[in-house]
C-alpha cells in the first residue's frame, strides 16, 4: 500500500531516507527549514558526496523528465502536517558545545514545530539518535501539543545506515528496529517497510528505549571492537608483532567475526565519536555509569592514535618538522564520502602543521569540505601535486585512488621516499621494492 509519508530535516540520513521511501513505492514529502538545501534536491543534487544517492532523486524528485514525481520537497510543516500518513523525524543531534551530551534541540523544535499542525491520527516517527529516554519525553510533548491529542502517535525507529552506503543500507538494511507503544504505529511501519521485510530483513518489534539503546550500543561495541584492535596494535608495536596478520588470525574465528577489525588511525565522523560520548553522558545521569566507564577507554585509545601518527610523522622527518614538508593522502573521515566531521586525517594534517611543518592535503571527494574548515592548511589537486617535495607522505584515508598510485612514479616527486601507512591497506612489499621506507602503525619496521 502507498503512503503519504514526510520526512523533516534533509542532511545525510532524511535526504536518503525520502529519495529511498520514494524508491519503496510511497509518496514523499522533505522538510527542510534552509530554503538552499531544499531547492538543491529539488533539482536533484545532493549537498554531499553519496553514491547513488543523486540517481534516486532524479529518478522520484517532481519536475524531472521522466521522474516518478513521487517525491517533493517544502519548507512549510503546515503542508507537510497536511500532507503526510506517517512523518519521520531525521534532524541531527550532534555533541554539545563543551559537554559529553547530545544536543537535543533540532530534534525537539521539528516535533514542536510539527505537532500544533496535526489534526487528525497520524503516526512520527523519530529516526535520530537520541539519549535514551527521549521517545518516551517526545510521546507525551506531542500528544500535549498535536490537536489530535494522544492519536498523534510516536515510534522510534533508530537508523544504521553507513555514510558511502547509505542508499544500499536503507533500502537493504541488516534489521529494522521499531520502538513502539499500543496502537497504530506497528502496523502503519509494517507498511512503510512492506518491501524489505518481504525481502526477509528481521523486523525487530520492540519498546521505546530498548530501541534507542540498540542504536547506542551497536555504534559502541563497533567503536570498541576498533579501539580493541588499535590497543592491540600498540602492544604488537612494542612487541614486534603484526597487527594485520594478528587481526587477520583473529578473524578465522566465526565469534570475532573480520570486520570492523582494520587496525589503523581509528575512528571518526559524525557518529561513533559524539555517540559513545552522548552514551556515557547518559548513562551517568541515569545512574549506571560505571557501566560504560570502559567506553572512556575506548574513546582514548582511538584519539591516542592521532597522537601516535604525528609521533611517527616527527620520527620520520629526522625529529622535528621545522622546515619540513609533509603530503597527506585523505581528508574525509573515511572512503567514499565528503564528511569530514572528526577527521582523523585532517586531525593529524592540522597538529602537524601547528608544529611547524607545511603541510598539502589532498582527497579525490572532501577537498571543499577540508578547506572550508582548516584554511590554513595547503592543498593540491592530485596525490603527485601533494607530493611535490615531500619529506614524507602520510596515508590517512584509504581511498582506492591510493592503493592504485604507482609508488614508482610518486617517488619521482618526493624529496625523501618515507612513506607512513595510517591504514594499514597500502602494499608494503610494493612501495619498498620501489624504494620507498614504508611503516606502518603496529607493524614491524623493515628499512
Ligand atoms: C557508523 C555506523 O557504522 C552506522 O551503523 C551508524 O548508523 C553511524 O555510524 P559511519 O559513521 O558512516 O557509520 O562510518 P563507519 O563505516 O562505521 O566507520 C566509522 C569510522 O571507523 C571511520 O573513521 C573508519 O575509518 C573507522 N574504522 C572502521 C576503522 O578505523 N577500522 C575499521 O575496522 C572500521
Amino acid at each position: 500500500m502507498t503512503l503519504r509519508i514526510t520526512v523533516i530535516g534533509t542532511g545525510y540520513l532524511g535526504a536518503t531516507h525520502a529519495a529511498c521511501m520514494a524508491e519503496l513505492g510511497h509518496e514523499v514529502l522533505g522538510l527542510d527549514i534552509d530554503p538552499e538545501k531544499i531547492a538543491t534536491l529539488a533539482a536533484g543534487r545532493v549537498p554531499m558526496y553519496e553514491p547513488g544517492l543523486a540517481e534516486l532523486l532524479v529518478r522520484h524528485a517532481a519536475g524531472h523528465e521522466g521522474s516518478t514525481g513521487r517525491l517533493r520537497f517544502t519548507t512549510s510543516y503546515q503542508e507537510a502536517a497536511e500532507f503526510g500518513d506517517v512523518h519521520f523525524i531525521c534532524t541531527n543531534t550532534p555533541q554539545k558545545k563543551g559537554e559529553f551530551a547530545a544536543d537535543m534541540s533540532y530534534v525537539d523544535t521539528a516535533l514542536d514545530s510539527l505537532a500544533p499542525h496535526l489534526t487528525r491520527p497520524t503516526l512520527v516517527v523519530g529516526k535520530s539518535t537520541v539519549p535514551v529516554g527521549s521517545a518516551s519525553r517526545l510521546a507525551e510533548r506531542l500528544a500535549t501539543l498535536a490537536p489530535a491529542g494522544a492519536a498523534a502517535e510516536l515510534a522510534w525507529n533508530p537508523e544504521f545506515l553507513r555514510e558511502g552506503y547509505a542508499v544500499g543500507d536503507t533500502l537493504h538494511p541488516d534489521r529494522i528496529v521499531v520502538g513502539v507503544r499500543e496502537g497504530r504505529a506497528e502496523e502503519l511501519l509494517r507498511e512503510v517497510y512492506a518491501t524489505p521485510i518481504e525481502e526477509g530483513v528481521p523486523f525487530v518489534v520492540t519498546d521505546y528505549p530498548t530501541s534507542e539503546l540498540v542504536k547506542a550500543a551497536a555504534n559502541s561495541f563497533l567503536a570498541t571492537k576498533i579501539s580493541f584492535i588499535n590497543a592491540m596494535a600498540e602492544v604488537c608495536e612494542n612487541a614486534g608483532a603484526d597487527v594485520v596478520q594478528l587481526s587477520q588470525a583473529l578473524a578465522h574465528d566465526p565469534r570475532i567475526g573480520g570486520k570492523f577489525l582494520q587496525a589503523g588511525l581509528g575512528f571518526g565522523g559524525g557518529c561513533l565519536p559524539k555517540d559513545i560520548r552522548a552514551f556515557m553522558a547518559r548513562a551517568g545521569e541515569l545512574g549506571a555509569d560505571q557501566a560504560l566507564t570502559f567506553l572512556r577507554e575506548v574513546d582514548s585509545i582511538n584519539m591516542r592514535r592521532r597522537s601516535r601518527m604525528v609521533e611517527l610523522a616527527r620520527e620520520q622527518c629526522g625529529g622535528g618538522f621545522l622546515g619540513r614538508r609533509v603530503a597527506v593522502f585523505g581528508a574525509a573521515f573515511k572512503p567514499n564520502s565528503d564528511d569530514i566531521r572528526d577527521s582523523p586525517a585532517l586531525n593529524v594534517a592540522a597538529q602537524i602543521q601547528l608544529q611547524g611543518a607545511q603541510v598539502t592535503v589532498y582527497d579525490p571527494k572532501a577537498m571543499d569540505n577540508a578547506r572550508k574548515m582548516f584554511p590554513s592548511l595547503a592543498y593540491a589537486d592530485s596525490p603527485f601535486e601533494a607530493a611535490e617535495g615531500a619529506h614524507v607522505v602520510l596515508h590517512l584515508t584509504e581511498w582506492q585512488e591510493f592503493r592504485e598510485l604507482d609508488p614508482a612514479t610518486l617517488g619521482t616527486f618526493v624529496a625523501e621516499r618515507r612513506v607512513l601507512d595510517g591504514r594499514n591497506v597500502l602494499d608494503a612489499d610494493r612501495w619498498r621494492a620501489a624504494g620507498w621506507s614504508y611503516r606502518a602503525m603496529g607493524r614491524p619496521t623493515v628499512e
